[in-house]
């Protein structure tokens, strides 16, 4: 088999993609979307408008109802993923950091939690203790290491959670609210990583409400619509300069400030 995600062509497409929970909650109403290796894409959208449901169906977590979603050319449905190798490849290819950290942790320690991935995908232990090693010196969290994750902060989880899936080392990283409920300087630390590991050809999806991120994480941002349905896409600059659209969104407040005043309260960088 061809390695999957590092293969030529586009490498997630959704054709006409249409989601409910339990088939009556709707979520998404018909989405159409190419994402290319190596793109940096922001999902831009209020709360409940989806963003985590596209995260799931990219992950092959659920699948439409209706519509199509391919990864590497390959149709993402419950029957390709009862193939052993086309499991295996995927899941080394794509990482999901789920907004909810509670969802992805579960074993006793916090170091057997960063091993668990890398070691159910095959890796040797000696790689496994050094990328174990690197990520703990990138967060800093060698004190939580031998702890239970589930009596962290939420933003030792959240750090946790993400050296889960770096320890991975996707081609694709699927990241719901990375920064949420992070200190200004893990933020900033996250950041610093998400622009290195783009600089290496790595695939970034990130789900987000927060506008002061955008132009930092993303170069293509969709903007998610209160009807479920995609209601822009475009450059950061050309997203944040649309205040109507914006505030048809629920990004930001109708009579407050302007998504310009988003950028300019940014810290400039020294
Ligand atoms: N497990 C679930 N069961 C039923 N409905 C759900 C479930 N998860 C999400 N929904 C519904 O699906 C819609 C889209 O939710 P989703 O979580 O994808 O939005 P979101 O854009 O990620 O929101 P947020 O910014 O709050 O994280 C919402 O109307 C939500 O109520
Ligand atoms: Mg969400």
């Amino acid at each position: 088999m061809k390695p999957l995600g590092i293969t030529g062509g586009p490498l997630f497409e959704c054709r006409d993609v249409h989601y409910a929970y339990q088939g009556r909650i709707p979520a998404l109403r018909g989405i159409d979307m190419t994402l290319s290796r190596g793109e940096r894409i922001a999902f831009l959208g209020a709360n409940g408008s989806g963003k985590s449901t596209l995260l799931s169906l990219l992950d092959g977590l659920i699948f439409p109802d209706m519509g199509t979603i391919l990864y590497a050319g390959r149709v993402l449905t419950e029957a390709a993923f009862l193939d052993e190798a086309f499991t295996l490849e995927f899941r080394k290819n794509v990482g999901l950091v789920f907004q909810n950290p509670d969802v992805q942790l579960f074993c006793p320690t916090v170091r057997e939690d960063i091993a668990f991935g890398p070691l159910q995908l095959g890796m040797d232990e000696t790689t496994v203790k050094t990328r174990l090693e690197a990520l703990v010196e990138t967060f800093g969290i060698s004190p939580l290491l031998d702890r239970s994750p589930h009596q962290l902060s939420v933003g030792e989880k959240r750090k946790v959670a993400f050296a889960t899936v770096l320890a991975i080392d996707p081609h694709v990283l699927l990241l719901d609210e990375p920064t949420a409920g992070l200190d200004p300087l893990t933020s900033t630390h996250l950041i610093e990583m998400l622009a290195t590991a783009a600089g290496t050809g790595k695939t970034i999806v990130t789900a987000t409400h927060d506008l002061h991120i955008l132009e930092d994480i993303a170069d293509k941002v969709y903007v998610f619509g209160q009807d479920r349905r995609m209601a822009a896409c475009g450059t950061p600059a050309e997203i944040l300069a649309d205040t109507a659209l914006l505030q048809a969104n629920n990004l930001i407040h109708r009579h407050s400030h302007h998504a310009r005043d988003h950028r300019l309260m940014r810290t400039p960088q020294v």
